[in-house]
């Protein structure tokens, strides 16, 4: 079986339609979704709609933040929150359909546990909030505690930096594995990337398959500029949400 794992799509349906057409060429069985499907991009209903028709996602903190009260994110991302959250409210005239998303949204669960592999957001100790960035391999403490919690393999997003962190305290970026990484006995997180806005200096769409033993990296192009645009009409989104999308940062 031949599984996609995408995270953090934020709102950006340019780069979300290129992922998916890829995962159709590839020959995916499953998508598996690890949250923040909407947040700080122009397409926020579009996005739960095709989000609506994968196999499992899990909740992320910024679908959360539009559902309820956001706690914990910089103004120009609470800012993007209430805007996102007023279009899920409003995008749709046709009767009933933003309750559908809502309902949708609100009925995400914060983990799912299929064995080997355990789905989260954020982090087995904080589904929904902990970051665990590549220098967090140093964190021996931090590292412990979370694999402790790791059946034997982690999907994650959140940070929207892709690669893959051992037991042993050592962090692998796709180019470091030359895109491919087996899977061993060892246990091991694996981030995803980020579809929608990554950060790790690729203005590429990231996300990840998994087949047997093999995770794999995939990077795709899309038309951010045509993403910017939109988010540069908003002035409820604040401008560096687009330029962001041209440096990967
Ligand atoms: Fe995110």
């Amino acid at each position: 079986m031949k599984r996609a794992i995408i995270s953090d799509i934020h709102g950006n349906l340019e780069a979300l339609e290129a992922v998916l057409q890829d995962i159709a060429c590839q020959g995916a069985d499953q998508i598996y979704c690890l949250g923040d499907v909407v947040g700080y991009g122009p397409n926020p209903c579009e996005c739960v709609d095709r989000a609506m028709e994968f196999d499992a996602i899990v909740l992320g903190n910024h679908d959360q933040g539009a559902l309820f009260d956001p706690e914990g994110f910089s103004l120009g991302a609470e800012r993007a929150i209430f805007w996102t959250r007023q279009q899920l409210e409003t995008c749709s005239e046709e009767p009933g359909r933003n309750r559908e998303r809502w309902d949708f949204l609100c009925e995400l669960p914060r983990c799912l546990t299929e064995e080997p592999f355990l789905f989260v957001h954020g982090s087995p100790r904080n589904p929904l909030s902990e970051y665990v960035f590549p220098e967090d391999a140093y964190n021996a403490r931090k590292l412990a505690k979370i694999f402790a919690l790791v059946p034997h393999y982690c999907c994650q997003g959140h940070t929207h930096v892709p690669g893959v962190f051992t037991e042993e305290g050592r962090f692998f970026s796709p180019d470091q594995l030359g895109g491919i990484y087996t899977l061993t006995n060892e246990k091991c997180l694996i981030n995803v990337g980020s579809v929608g806005q990554p950060r790790d200096g690729d203005p590429r769409a990231c996300y990840v398959l998994i087949e047997e033993n093999l995770v794999h990296f995939r990077r795709l192009d899309y038309p951010f500029e045509e993403t910017a645009t939109k988010i540069f009409d908003i002035p409820e989104l604040d401008r560096f949400l687009g330029e962001r999308l041209r440096s990967g940062r």
